[in-house]
C-alpha cells in the first residue's frame, strides 16, 4: 500500500530523516513504529501524509508516485493523519466535532465510527470536559470519518495509562481488521506494540533500524541496543 524510498527529510540544518527505505502492507495490518525520542517518527508520518516535503526520496502510495501531492488530495485519496497532541475543540460538543469533520469530508456514516471507538455515551458533553482516554479515542475517530485506506496515529496512547493505552491498541487493531483498512502507528509504550502490531518499524537518529514482526524486533541485538535496552 505505501512504499518510502531512500526518504530523507531536513529541517534547515538538522537531518530528521536519513534514506528511510520501508514498505507498508495494506488491508488489515498495524504496522507500529519505534524508536527513541527524536529518531524521527512524526517526522516520518509527516513525509507520509504530506505535512513535510522530503529534501530527496520517494512515497509511493497504491503504486503511484504521490511525493508531490498536497494534504488534501491525501486525504480525499484515503490517508488519514492523528496528532501526537490531541487535536481536538475543547469547546464544541464531542458530536458537534465528529459532525464537523463529516460534513467537511462528506461522509455522513458516523455512527460505526462512534460504536467502533465506544463513543455513544459521550456525544452531548463538550470535548474538553471529559476524561484524557476518551479524548485520545476521539482523536482516532476523528481520523477515522472519511473512510480512510491508511490510518497514520502518532503516539494515540500518549497521556494514557499502560491498561488504557493497550485497550485502546487493541480497538484500533480490531478496527483495522474489520475494515481492512492499514494503520501506521507510533508509540513510545514497546508493550501495546509488541502486543497488536503485525509489524514493528524501528527508527533510531533518523535511519531505518530494523523491520520485522513483534518476535523478531524484540530479539534483534541492534534494537536491543538501541532503544529496547533503556526502554525496558
Ligand atoms: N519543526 C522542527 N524544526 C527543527 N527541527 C525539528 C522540527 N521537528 C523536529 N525536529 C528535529 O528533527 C528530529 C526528529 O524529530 P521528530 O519529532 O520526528 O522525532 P520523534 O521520533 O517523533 O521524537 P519524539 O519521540 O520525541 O516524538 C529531532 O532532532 C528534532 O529535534
Ligand atoms: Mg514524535
Amino acid at each position: 500500500m505505501l512504499a518510502i524510498e531512500q526518504l530523507s527529510v531536513s529541517y534547515g540544518s538538522v537531518r530528521a530523516l536519513t534514506d528511510v527505505d520501508l514498505e507498508i502492507r495494506g488491508e488489515g495490518l498495524l504496522h507500529g513504529i519505534i524508536g527513541p525520542n527524536g529518531a524521527g517518527k512524526s517526522t516520518l508520518l509527516d513525509a507520509i501524509c504530506g505535512r513535510r516535503r522530503p529534501s530527496s526520496g520517494r512515497v509511493r502510495y497504491c503504486g503511484e508516485d504521490i511525493t508531490r501531492r498536497s494534504i488534501s488530495w491525501r486525504r480525499r485519496q484515503g490517508m488519514a493523519r492523528s496528532f501526537q497532541r490531541t487535536s481536538i475543540f475543547q469547546d464544541l460538543t464531542v458530536h458537534e466535532q465528529l459532525k464537523l469533520v463529516a460534513q467537511h469530508l462528506g461522509d455522513d456514516r458516523l455512527d460505526d465510527v462512534i460504536e467502533v471507538m465506544d463513543l455513544g455515551g459521550y456525544l452531548e458533553q463538550k470535548a474538553g470536559r471529559i476524561a484524557y482516554g476518551v479524548q485520545r479515542r476521539i482523536d482516532v475517530a476523528l481520523a477515522l470519518i472519511g473512510r480512510p485506506r491508511l490510518l497514520l496515529m502518532d503516539e494515540p496512547g500518549a497521556g494514557l495509562s499502560a491498561t488504557e493505552t493497550l485497550r485502546l491498541f487493541q480497538h484500533v487493531r480490531d478496527l483495522v481488521r474489520e475494515r481492512r483498512i492499514a494503520a501506521v502507528v507510533v508509540e513510545h509504550d514497546v508493550d501495546a506494540v509488541f502486543a497488536c502490531c503485525d509489524m514493528v518499524t524501528v527508527l533510531d537518529l533518523g535511519r531505518h533500524l530494523a523491520t520485522g514482526t513483534p518476535d523478531v524486533i524484540r530479539a534483534d541485538h541492534r534494537v536491543i541496543a538501541a532503544y529496547l535496552g533503556t526502554a525496558a
